[in-house]
């Protein structure tokens, strides 16, 4: 990234509550990462981890314990020279959970409240008129405005959420689980609606979600906190094809383990493992490990196929041997789950795969799809 282009930058953010019982202080440890401008960034993981706490810290809704903001030249927070500057100078836009739409004003003025109470400007009547009309059409939502905002479906509300965000055309979009309360199918289609209209407009935007499938489709890069540390950062299929730890390799997307110990480092960054319950297997190990330490290696249900147990494996495939527990139909695909040496593997095959109950079957996975972790 050329320092030109970046848009937003965190550096060394730190901001911890005091221990409030037991377990670990809350808040974020410790935050690092750059945004290009346009770009959508994710911040994932399961909760408390630290999400809301870092983005509140970039709203300016809370005060960080050390570490600078900086949105293109202008720095927003610098803990060593005590820079702040206040969150509705900021001028970025917000959705939070809860989408806060005033029930007594019409969505017109839901949408106009920002520029009403601009402290830095003031905007002509005309003007509000043009640019909340702009920000409804964006949002799908044009002659809407007359409307009150209680007769409104969430959907809806959640645009005109959306549309008091984008309404000063900010520098920055800041949106926390801004989904979490529509139903599965509206969520779905928010998504697709959330992705073209930040495409539309170019706006850099954070997100915030547990939602690892939203996170995946929606983002071009993601970074997975726990404990509220950045764990990884990455574009999706980097997380998804290469986590960096176990808990990654968990949290995104689903995995199987299979626990054993390893009998060698091979060349490429491949490793001889030992499995618990019988076989040798070869996998991908990202991180440097002892011979004969105990280890647990991730397999992705999808990366596995099911053959005929007298067939050849292909090249560079691991094959361990199995005998089907469960077939579901599920519609686009079949999941197995498929005994092998007493350790349970879901698999996914084709609608049309065809394997029964009972069924003795070669369990295969390439080298390179499966991960040794410590
Ligand atoms: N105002 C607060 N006072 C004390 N602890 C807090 C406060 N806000 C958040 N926490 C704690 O900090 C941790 C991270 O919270 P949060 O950033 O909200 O996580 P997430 O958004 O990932 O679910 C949690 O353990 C939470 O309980
Ligand atoms: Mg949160």
């Amino acid at each position: 990234m050329r320092a030109t282009d970046i848009m937003l930058e965190v550096r060394n953010l730190q901001k911890i509550y005091p221990n409030t019982g037991a377990g670990l202080p809350g808040g974020v440890q410790q935050a690092d990462f750059a945004l290009e401008k346009g770009a959508f960034f994710t911040l994932l993981g399961p909760s408390g981890c630290g999400k809301t706490t870092t983005l509140r810290c970039i709203a300016g809704l809370e005060r960080p314990d050390r570490g600078t903001i900086r949105v293109g030249n202008d720095v927003m927070f610098d803990g060593d020279s005590r820079t702040e500057v206040q969150v509705n100078l900021r001028l970025f836009g917000m959705v939070f959970q809860s989408y806060a739409i005033w029930p007594h004003m019409t969505v017109f003025e839901n949408v106009a409240f920002p520029l009403r109470v601009a402290k830095d400007r003031k905007f002509a009547s005309a003007d509000i008129t043009s640019m909340v009309d702009r920000a409804l059409d964006t949002v799908s939502l044009a002659g809407f405005g007359k409307r009150s905002a209680t007769r409104l479906s969430g959907g809806q509300q959640q645009r005109v959420a959306l549309a008091r965000a984008i309404v000063r055309q900010p520098r920055l979009l800041l949106l926390d689980e801004p989904l979490s309360n529509l139903d599965a199918k509206l969520r779905e289609e928010m998504r697709n609606e959330l992705r073209r209209l930040q495409q539309q407009i170019g706006v850099t935007t954070i997100y915030v979600t547990h939602d690892q499938t939203e996170a995946l489709e929606l983002s071009d890069r993601i970074a997975v906190m726990q404990d509220g540390r950045i764990v990884q950062i990455g574009a999706p299929r980097d997380i998804y094809f290469n986590p960096c730890n176990a808990f990654v390799a968990q949290f995104v997307g689903s995995t199987n383990w299979l626990y054993g110990s390893l009998e060698e480092a091979m060349p490429g960054g491949l490793a001889k493992v030992r499995l618990r319950n019988g076989g040798e297997i070869v996998c991908v190990m990202p991180q440097a490990m002892a011979v004969s330490q105990d280890l647990r290696v991730s397999v992705r249900p999808e990366a596995i196929s099911l053959a005929a147990p007298q067939c050849h494996p292909a090249r560079e495939t691991n094959r361990l041997r199995g005998k089907v527990v469960l077939a579901g139909f599920m519609g686009n695909i079949t999941r197995f789950q498929i005994d092998v040496g007493g350790v349970p593997v879901q698999v996914y095959g084709g609608p049309t795969a065809a394997y029964a109950v009972g069924d003795e079957v070669a369990v295969d996975f390439p080298f390179r799809s499966a991960r040794a972790f410590d």
